[in-house]
């Protein structure tokens, strides 16, 4: 998600053991299978089986909606799509962001309440309301704010000197699905987004952005981690992050159209900052990786890392 959150280090614990959060497969088969990839097929029964997101809040769009506002954020924009915020996007107080986040991909409440605390203390000044009052309210535009709740180095947006820093563009889209090595492999997972952030670092700076600070890096690294987390597919109990598959096809339903993918099911599983830091730090260990750099930091799987070290 675009919102930034100073993601605590110290929250960094040990390697957790992901809970298994599998998703139902879209009913039109697998894709095809690549020399070299793994059976594309995840071989346990999703949990949580009984909650079927999509059907109960089907995706319309927010151009069919008159006057909808929508955010530079993939995940606030699809809860809204969804219906989990309301569809206008517009007058959403602090208590209908922490409904929605939980409720839509159940984040876990306390997570869901400091993002969505930190995005209105951050923007109190610019829109002159109380940040304390249940009552302040924000349309999902207002969250466009640079260096406030919004960053350089977006996967799928511009930076704030190119322009337009609200809308998905296409060829950005196309090129995080590019991202995996081979281009053709057809799941993105913690390395291929090691190589998006990577690749977005340097494509920032390159056009004379300013770089980023310790915070907005945490967020872009957890904007990656959570797709990894909401989209992805793993074929084992307990898998690490490096072994969650997200299918290209569903990355790209999510960017493009800001929606859940067919068949999706949120999480059985709340979703924690810990969780989410885990995921983080495998993507900044891929992103040193193709950088080559050597960290030091071994390659084992699972371990926690200590994010934005080297
Ligand atoms: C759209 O909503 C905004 C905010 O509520 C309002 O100021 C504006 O007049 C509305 N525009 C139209 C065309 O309804
Ligand atoms: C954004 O922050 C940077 C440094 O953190 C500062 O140089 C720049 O002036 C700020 N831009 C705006 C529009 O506030
Ligand atoms: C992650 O994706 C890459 C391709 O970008 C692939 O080579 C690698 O095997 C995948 N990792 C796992 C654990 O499946
Ligand atoms: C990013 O820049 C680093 C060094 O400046 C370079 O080694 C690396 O290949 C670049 N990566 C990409 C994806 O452009």
């Amino acid at each position: 998600m675009k919102v930034s959150l100073l993601f605590s280090l110290s929250l960094l614990t040990t390697a957790l053991a992901i809970p298994f959060h599998a998703l139902e497969l879209e009913p039109r088969g697998n894709p095809a299978k690549v020399s070299g990839a793994p059976d594309p097929v995840p071989t346990l029964n999703p949990v949580g089986k009984s909650h079927s997101s999509v059907l109960v809040h089907p995706w319309i769009p927010a151009s069919a909606i008159k006057n909808s506002s929508r955010s530079p954020c993939p995940l606030l924009n699809t809860l809204a799509n969804h219906g989990y915020l309301d569809r206008s996007g517009r007058r959403l107080k602090k208590s209908d962001f922490e409904t929605g986040l939980v409720q839509g991909i159940n984040l876990e409440l306390t997570f869901a309440a400091a993002l969505t605390d930190n995005a209105f203390f951050k923007l109190a000044d610019n829109y002159g309301f109380n940040p304390e009052d249940p009552r302040a309210n924000l349309d999902l535009e207002q969250l466009n704010v640079p260096n406030e709740t919004e960053h350089d180095q977006s996967m799928t947006r511009k930076d704030v000197i190119q322009g337009d820093t609200l809308h998905q563009q296409p060829k950005m889209i196309a090129q995080v699905l590019g991202d995996s090595t081979p281009p053709s492999y057809p799941y993105l997972n913690t390395s291929s987004f090691g190589r998006t952030r990577l690749r977005r670092a340097n494509e920032s700076l390159a056009i004379g952005s300013r770089p980023l600070r310790p915070e907005e890096v945490a967020s872009c690294n957890g904007e990656a981690a959570l797709v990894v987390i909401l989209l992805g597919e793993t074929r084992r109990r307990n898998s690490e992050s490096d072994d969650w598959l997200v299918k290209k096809e569903r990355a790209g339903m999510w960017f493009s159209d800001e929606r859940f993918p067919w068949g999706w099911k949120r999480s059985s599983v709340p979703i924690t900052l810990g969780m989410m830091n885990e995921f983080a730090g495998r993507i900044v260990f891929w992103q040193n990786y193709w950088k080559g750099l050597d960290c030091g930091l071994g390659s084992g799987k699972g371990e926690t890392l200590p994010l934005g070290k080297c």
